[in-house]
């Protein structure tokens, strides 16, 4: 089977990662360790968009040289990356010379096939959006909004992508491969719009005007638009057009990817019309088209995260307060997929301290902490009573539904039937009352079997815990002393022979909330 191929967009590097950032990198985590705990073999790539205006801009304002700019913040995000645990396995910083002379040989291959052109294009032009403007982005009273800044007239000669002429097979693409977008609205949003977009695209910029960027392989007076060498990292990382090395994944084993993980404001047009149409002019077929996997927005007590608005949390520091695992669980569990999400300290702690803490926690400190006590760590082998084995069955058909919904990506559904599982097993916990049967020798036999099914049931909700929160759940299972539980395995219904637990430890801190909650002291 071909490797799963997962990625993220590439972060820009001209400001550090906000908790937008992290959301997306751990969503692409939790798909790419589900797949390698099914057996599969996984290729997550993510990494950093470089070039363009911006950078060279802040490399500007402080005099150094836009490189050394755009290194500084990556490692930001390099850092905050392994703080999270994200698993990637390859990392594409648009800088590099292998990503370099991809574009420049996509671009000279598509110059030779006269899918481009040079023109001359006069028009009204935002400084501050780095855009040309038409009518559309006039106001009700026929003015450029303060929005885009100061707008000039410019005239200018560029490079432009003949997009127009995809217009057709694109709008038949999106007719035929009504999955190419996942959630399905906004694939429906975007074969509405893609319908609006026309004209011709342009893919260069005067360096007069911008110097940041890849030359342009046949006119040395011009760079690269940045769209247009970021999207391309999607193959050149993955070897697309490279003699490969020994050992190394081929491009053909590799792609399509299986999901470009990214924000919903970069489908339309980035990721929706112009990559579709780039891969398209390049030569790839319809059924090599990746696929698009679009997720919501975080906001800050109900505003868009902004630096301009001060209004940025920084995972970092969150993790530093609250730990990995509380954020990750939190993040996953709270967004819908697809779908935006507010995000609030408060409800971060509530969901560790309830459902962690009181739940996952408590089921797992009280099943082994009675093992030990009842049983001195291994219950005996007994056969389950009709109720205890419905309740395995029950974990069994849990554990089907789960590998349904992230297989569907749907992660948030994926959580809540572990919890549900977790709250069956707690009940089970006070209805079958151990303490109870503990103190009659004749339910000696039933006392053996409530601890064994307990012991399982907390098996199979860390193995379910397992991508979200790799290490709490990796702790549990070593506290269990049993390794996770394999998906598509047979259900089992007994502990191995000779088992022994370990000793229960606290896996989730209880969290207090700071008097001054990290939304609000950060800058
Ligand atoms: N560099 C481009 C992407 C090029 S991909 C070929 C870019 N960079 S970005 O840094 O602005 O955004 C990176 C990712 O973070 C995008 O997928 C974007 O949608 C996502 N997010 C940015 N802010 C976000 C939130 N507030 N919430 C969730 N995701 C957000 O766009």
């Amino acid at each position: 089977m071909k490797p799963f191929f997962i990625t993220t967009a590439i972060d820009y590097t001209n400001a550090p990662p906000h908790i937008g950032h992290a959301y997306e990198k751990i969503l692409a985590d939790v798909l790419a360790r589900y797949q390698r705990q099914r057996g599969r073999e996984v290729f997550f790539l993510t990494g950093v968009d470089q070039h363009g205006q911006k950078v060279q801009q802040s490399a500007e304002r402080e005099g150094i040289p836009p490189q050394e700019f755009a290194d500084r913040v990556s490692e930001k995000f390099l850092t905050l990356w392994k703080t999270l645990g994200i698993s990637y396995d390859a990392w594409a910083a648009t800088t590099a010379p292998l990503h370099k002379a991809a574009v420049q040989r996509i671009l000279q291959d598509l110059k030779e096939r006269d899918w481009l052109y040079k023109a001359t294009y006069s028009g009204h032009y935002s400084v501050r959006q780095e855009q040309f403007l038409t009518d559309k982005e006039r106001g009700p009273d026929g003015e450029f909004g303060p929005e885009w800044g100061e707008v000039v007239l410019l005239n200018e000669e560029n490079w432009y992508f003949r997009l127009s002429k995809c217009s057709e097979w694109l709008h038949g693409f999106l007719e035929s491969r009504k999955d190419f977008v996942t959630p399905d609205f906004r694939q429906t949003e975007l074969k509405n719009a893609a319908t609006k977009i026309t004209g011709d695209l342009c893919i260069s910029r005067p360096k007069s005007r911008l110097e940041w960027g890849i030359e342009l392989p046949f006119d040395s007076s011009f760079v690269t638009y940045v769209w247009f060498d970021a999207l391309i990292n999607y193959i050149s990382f993955a070897g697309y057009g490279v003699e490969m090395d020994e050992g190394q994944v081929a491009f053909k084993t590799l792609w399509p990817a299986d999901h470009h993980v990214i924000g919903k404001d970069i489908l339309i047009p980035a990721h929706g019309v112009y990559w579709p149409c780039m891969l398209h002019a390049m030569g790839f077929s319809d059924e090599q088209m990746p696929h698009l996997l679009v997720h919501g927005f975080w906001s800050l007590r109900g505003e868009k995260v902004s630096k301009s608005t001060g209004n940025v949390v920084d995972p970092a520091a969150l993790v530093e307060t609250y730990g990995v695992t509380a954020l990750r669980y939190y993040l996953m569990r709270d967004a819908v997929m697809g779908r935006d999400a507010d995000f609030s300290e408060e409800r971060l702690i509530l969901r560790h301290n309830t459902e962690l803490g009181n739940g996952l926690g408590n089921l797992v400190n009280r099943t082994l902490s009675m093992t030990h006590r009842y049983r001195d760590g291994s219950p005996k082998q007994v056969s389950l009573p009709a109720d205890l084995a419905a309740h395995l069955a029950a974990d069994a058909e849990s554990v089907k539904t789960f590998v349904v919904q992230m297989d569907a990506t749907q992660i948030h559904a994926g959580i809540e039937t572990m919890v549900d599982l977790v709250n069956r097993a707690n009940a089970l916990v006070d209805s079958a009352a151990p303490w109870k049967l503990a103190k009659d020798p004749e339910h000696a036999d039933r006392l053996d079997a409530v601890l064994s099914t307990l012991i399982l049931s907390a098996r199979t909700a860390a193995t379910l815990l397992l991508p979200v929160a790799p290490e709490a759940a990796t702790e549990i299972l070593r506290q269990i002393a049993l390794p996770a539980l394999e998906f598509g395995g047979l259900a089992i219904s007994a502990l191995p022979e000779g088992y022994r637990c370990g000793e229960p430890k606290p896996v989730f801190p209880r969290l207090e909330m700071l008097v001054e909650g990290i939304g609000d002291s950060a800058t």
